[in-house]
């Protein structure tokens, strides 16, 4: 069987993504700088660290994909600060465009034919319409949404020029943790909202900050499109075997078609945690949408997708199962 090389399979998607591959019995060699990933995360399948974005890349990819035949590749290796991108976009344009580009390059080299990229909602920018389709107009409003775009585009270019096909698969937010309780979300500074609320109900956090509550939402709170972590992972496979199988390239949007917002998501933490969220109201950030929510109805309709955990509910308890688990989140990094 060809082997698949996962980038950023020691991260937080990744991860879940390469516990799915690895129990369909494939072949998974992971590309990762390590940079915000985990060893104990990637399941004990091989780890090659390499930094996409370093001086020496050609040269790793070209020994990994030169030692044996790969049929494709999961991209999930980039930089994932919305913040951070504005302060230092060079930092984004450099791993999410420039690395990526090595990769396709490496691919091109070895004859790799396909390639599942972690795309985003964020390239959406602000929607004109809600639910999200994917042929809603992409105008991203921030250097990670732009970059991951980029990405987007090359794709489809390389797919002229060399033949490689591809699926971008745009999450909105990921979120949850593995129902076995022993892999999940640990990412440091950890900047999502069902982890903070976590911390926050296990005194790990003084507060958890309310960025505005005078939206025009219901009760005022912004609202987004929550989707488990192994909802995503079943996607990747299934986008996997749709290129496979001769598939044409395409793109997906990953959401459960179901808004919550940020109360919502703090009173079932309570709920299910038992304790409680202390939270402050801060100022807006700018760039926030009031609701980002996904129709799903293509992926459902192309790959027979359907979430295994659409309730808010059942995800949080997979997130606090998790922190319970680790609640100083993964040990020996
Ligand atoms: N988590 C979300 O809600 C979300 C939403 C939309 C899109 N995405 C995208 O999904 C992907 C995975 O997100 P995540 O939350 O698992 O992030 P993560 O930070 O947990 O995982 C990213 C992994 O990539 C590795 N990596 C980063 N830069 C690298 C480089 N230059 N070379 C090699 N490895 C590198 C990190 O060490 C890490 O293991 C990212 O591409 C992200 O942009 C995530």
């Amino acid at each position: 069987m060809a082997a698949l090389l996962v980038t950023g399979g020691a991260g937080y998607v990744g991860s879940h993504t390469v516990r799915e591959l690895l129990e369909r019995d494939e072949h998974v060699v992971i590309l990762d700088d390590l940079s915000a990933g985990h060893v104990v995360a990637a399941g004990g399948a091989e780890i090659v660290r390499a930094d996409l974005a370093g001086p020496n890349i050609a040269r790793s990819l070209d020994e990994v994909l030169g030692r044996e035949s790969f049929d494709a590749v999961l991209h999930f290796g980039a930089k994932a600060y919305v913040g951070e991108s504005v302060e230092d976009p060079e930092k984004y344009y450099r791993n999410n465009v420039g690395g990526g580009l090595e990769l396709i390059s490496a691919m091109v080299r070895h004859g790799v034919p396909a390639l599942i990229f972690s795309s985003t909602c964020a390239t959406y920018g602000n929607p004109e319409r809600v639910p999200i389709a994917e042929d809603h107009p992409q105008r991203p409003i921030n250097p990670y949404g732009r970059t991951k775009l980029v990405f987007e585009w090359a794709l489809q270019d390389f797919e002229v020029a060399r033949g490689i096909r591809h699926v971008n698969l745009r999450y909105f937010n990921a979120c949850g943790a593995h129902e076995r309780g022993d892999l999940g979300e640990d990412h440091r500074p950890e900047n999502h909202l069902i982890p903070i609320a976590c911390e926050a109900a296990m005194g790990k956090r003084a507060h958890l900050s309310i960025f505005g509550d005078d939206y025009d939402t219901p009760d005022g709170t912004c609202i987004r499109d929550y989707i488990h972590v192994q909802d995503l992972a079943v996607a990747h496979v299934q986008a996997l075997e749709h290129l496979r199988g001769g598939g044409a390239s395409a793109s997906f949007n990953l959401g459960t078609g179901m808004g919550h917002s940020v109360l919502e998501v703090i009173d079932a933490v309570e709920r299910v945690s038992g304790k409680e969220v202390p939270r402050e109201v801060a100022p807006r950030r700018s760039g926030d949408p009031p609701r980002l929510v996904a129709t799903s109805e293509k992926i459902r309709r192309v790959f027979g997708w359907e979430p295994r955990f659409p309730s808010l509910e059942r995800i949080v308890e997979t997130a606090w199962a998790f922190k319970e688990h680790f609640p100083d989140g993964y040990p020996n990094d």
